[in-house]
Order: structure tokens, then sequence, then C-alpha cells
């Protein structure tokens, strides 16, 4: 849920909640109410004595206009039947001498309803009734002014109302219903609400602080509204993107390391080798210009190979560190490989392996390539099936296929084959076979080269061994 919409929610339940409560509170309280004391409550009486009351002294009134109404039997016959509406009665006194009595009061109760009236006219809500018999009178009074300074009274008896007590009981149990409801549901809302929100950021306070200790395996999963919701993820995002960037770190850490071990140790072959012959020149072991030669030949020929294995290394280490960027052309496969053979073959011929191309293409197919690069994996895979070689009828076949979406080139030889313990792991850097490791020069470099070109053309390559018949190397690329 959106934060905005648990607020608006929020908001409107702390004041529908109490309504609710306070309306089910009154029905309950009208049905116990009606049910168990008969009465019905109603404010019918109290208005109609305040009717009787306007009409008598409100601007337009008979009364104002001719106060001697007061005297006349009409005047009391209304009056009369205007109270007994309500059950009530009426006095009307001039002069504290008695005109009119609905009913017959005596002079003590009168008296008595006069002093009421009086006491009760500052504070009109103080509660004292006349009591007559068993009822009870509600007292208000009517002054009347005549013009000679004297005084009219009238005393509206209204009986004391037992509903109109309820009805006043009811808007005072309702008014503190809905202000302790109010209160109430304001509190738990609150702390609801609060709970939904400080939670998920109790959460995220928490994967934070793990983040900034360097713990980085934490997942943070997606929890509370909407918007903290987007936060755990950026959060979370921003947790993969450091884990991702500390591993290729690491990564780094780790090749930087792997090279120089492997770099000490392959170099230190040859360069002892190149040391002991130039040792044997300058003690005079080479003691003829045909053992001189010999001699230093070998150095020459050991001095390439460091130079080879440094060209290597280096180039590994800036394509595994994406730092070389690619040259891509649009490139006519057929035509490049057709070239790339002509060249290599004069001198696979001198060395005796027979090479054939072979495109099966059937149109010209253009491939973004960077020619270079390429034909340094070309002449690695050359190489290799060169330096593999057991047979005595040397041959390799590189032929261009193609699929729906790719071309395939594959480099087949009839050499030694891989062995299926060595098979995933050949393009691995510096990984060579046992066999290999003893008996040919290398540096298990050269296919982990062509497995970062390749990828780094979008393509794969991949190894299938044809057991001691020979090995094939794949490539395959996509389309454009
Ligand atoms: N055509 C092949 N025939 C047989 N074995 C091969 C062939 N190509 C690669 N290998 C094996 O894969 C290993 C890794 O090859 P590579 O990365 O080129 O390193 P290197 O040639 O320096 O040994 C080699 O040591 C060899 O054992
Ligand atoms: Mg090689």
């Amino acid at each position: 849920m959106k934060l905005t919409k648990r607020l608006i929610l929020a908001n409107a339940a702390t004041v529908i909640v109490p309504l609710l409560i306070t309306a089910l509170v009154a029905l309950v309280y009208i049905y116990f109410i009606a049910n168990f004391f008969g009465t019905e409550i109603s404010y019918t009486s109290y208005q109609k004595l305040s009717e009787i009351r306007l009409e008598l002294t409100g601007s337009q009134s008979r009364l104002l206009n001719n106060p001697e109404i007061i005297k006349q039997e009409t005047f009391h016959a209304y009056l009369r039947e205007q109270m007994a509406n309500l059950n009530g009665e009426v006095i009307i006194l001039k002069d504290d001498h008695l005109l009119f009595s609905s009913r017959n009061f005596s002079k003590i109760e009168i008296a008595k309803a006069l002093e009421i009236a009086d006491r009760s006219a500052p504070q009109p809500f103080s509660k004292e009734y006349l009591k007559v018999g068993n009822v009870q009178y509600n007292v208000e009074q009517i002054t009347v002014p005549f013009p000679d300074a004297t005084e009219g009274k009238i005393l509206l008896l209204a009986p004391y109302d037992r509903a109109g007590q309820n009805f006043l009981n009811l808007l005072l149990l309702l008014s503190f219903t809905f202000l302790l409801s109010f209160l109430l549901t304001n509190i738990v809302i609150s702390y609801q609400f609060s709970r939904r929100i400080v939670q998920p950021l109790q959460y995220l306070q928490k994967a934070a602080a793990e983040i900034s200790k360097g713990n980085l395996d934490l997942a943070i999963a997606e929890e509370g509204d909407q918007e903290i919701q987007e936060l755990c993820r950026a959060l979370e995002l921003m947790r993969l993107k450091l884990k991702e960037s500390i591993l290729t770190q690491l990564k780094y850490e780790d090749n930087r390391k792997m090279l120089v071990s492997s770099i000490s140790h392959d170099l230190k072959t040859p360069v002892t080798t190149i040391k002991g012959y130039i040792e044997g020149i300058l003690d005079g072991v080479a003691n003829t210009p045909e053992k001189t030669d010999k001699y230093l030949k070998t150095v020459y020929h050991k001095a390439r190979q460091v130079d080879q294995m440094i060209d290597d290394l280096l180039l590994y280490a800036k394509l595994d560190l994406k730092q070389l960027p690619f040259d891509f052309a649009p490139t006519d496969v057929a035509k490049y490989l057709e070239e790339f053979c002509a060249e290599c073959e004069p001198e696979l011929e001198q060395a005796g392996i027979k090479l054939t191309c072979v495109s099966q293409l059937s149109k010209k197919q253009i491939l973004n390539l960077d020619r270079e690069r390429m034909r340094r994996v070309f002449t690695n895979l050359l190489d290799n099936s060169r330096k593999y070689m057991d047979k005595p009828m040397k041959e390799i076949k590189i032929t261009l296929r193609e699929t729906p979406q790719s071309i395939v080139l594959e480099f087949r030889d009839n050499g030694a084959g891989i062995s299926k313990e060595d098979l995933p792991h050949i393009f691995d850097r510096f990984y060579r076979s046992d066999q290999s490791r003893s008996e040919v020069k290398g540096s298990g470099l050269g296919l982990a080269i062509a497995k970062q070109i390749v990828e780094g053309h979008g393509g794969k390559i991949w190894a299938v061994s044809h057991g001691a018949e020979g090995t094939s190397i794949l490539i395959s690329l996509k389309k454009r």
C-alpha cells in the first residue's frame, strides 16, 4: 500500500470509527431505555414549553401590546389548553393576587412556585422542582409589566419530564463515548501506523548497519509500504553492486597473485637455461665456433620463448581486466578465413602438416570482427594442433558452417586428443595437461586468451575430444 493512502485511511478511520461506536452506543441506549424503562425519549415537551414561552414574550405577542389580557378568560382558557398539551398547568397573578389557576393549587404551593421561579431565574439550568402530590413541576415564570409600573406574572408549570432527562443523559453519554472512542482509536491507529513504518525502517537500519560493517551476504527483503519497499529495493541493489565490485576486486587480486607466482615459475626455467649457456660461453666450455654458435642459438631461442610468454601474460592480463578495447569491423568471414589459411599454409606444409579450409556457407556472411585479435585466436589454435600432434600423417581441417543464428568455425586436428579429465579445464589460465607440462613448451595461456577474445566478440568457444583421433575446437559467433 502507498504511504499516502495509508495516511488517508488512518485519518478517515480516526473519525469514522468513533462515530460508529457512538452511533452503536446510542442505539443500545435507546433500545435499553425503551425496553426496560418504558419511557420514550422525546424533546417535544421542552420544545412545546419554549414555543409557548416565545409566543408570550416575543415582540409580536398580544401580551406585550396589551398586558390587560391576562385578566381575560379567553386568554386563560387558551393558556390552559396550551399547557394541557404537555400535561402542564398555568397560574396567572397580578401583584401577587391570583387571577387564574388551571388547577386547585394551595396558597403555599403558589408561593413556593413563585419562590422557585425567582431563584432559578438567574441560573436557568438549576434543577429545582415544585412538588404537588406525586408530580414534579418545572416552573417557568413570565413577567408582564403594566404601564402603571405594576407587574403581572404567568407561571408555566411543566411536569418534570423523565424522557427529557433521558435525552440529556443520552447527550452526555454520547459526547463522552465519542471523546473516549476518538481518543482510543487515535492511540490504536497511531500505534499501528507507526509500527507499519517504524518496523521496516528499523529493519532497514539494521541492514544498512550490517553493510557498513562489511557483511554483504544479508539479503534485504522488501517490507512495509510501497515507498519503503522501494527504499529496500534500492538498498538491496546497492548491496548487490557493492558485493559484485568487491568480488571483482578480489578476483583481480587473486589474478595478480596467480600471475605473479606463475610468471616467476614459468620465466625462471628458460632464464636459468639462458644463464647456464652464457656461463658456458664465458667459461670457455664452448671452445669451438660451432659450439658457440649452438649455445647462442639456444640462448636466442629461449629468450624468444620468454618474450612470447611475457607477451601472452600482458595480453591476458589486459583482456582479463577489460583494458583493451576491441576494434570491430564488418568482415566477410569466408574471405577472412581463406586469407588466413593462405597465409599459414606454406609454414605448416614445411612442418609436414596438411591444412584444409572449407566454407559451407551458402551466401556471404558479414560479421563484426576485431581482425587482429581473431587472428590471434586462430594462430593459438593452429599452434596447439601443431604442438600436440602425434600422428605421422598430420592434418588440420578448418570448417566454416552456419546455423540459423550463428556462424560456427571448427578447428579439427588428428593430434593426441584431450583426456576427459583435462577437457573441462583447458580454457582456464595456466592450465596445462600434465603430459604437455613435461613434454611441450607453453604458458597455458593460449586457450585462455582465445576464450577472452571470443567472448569479447559475444561468442562461445568450446572443445570436443575425439579421443586418440584428435581434437575439435569450435567457435560460434552470432550472426549480425
Ligand atoms: N589441439 C590440441 N590437442 C591436444 N591437446 C590440446 C590441444 N589444444 C589444447 N590442448 C591441451 O590444452 C592445454 C591448454 O592449452 P593452451 O591454453 O593453449 O596452453 P599451452 O598450449 O601453452 O599448453 C594444453 O596444455 C593441452 O594439454
Ligand atoms: Mg597453446
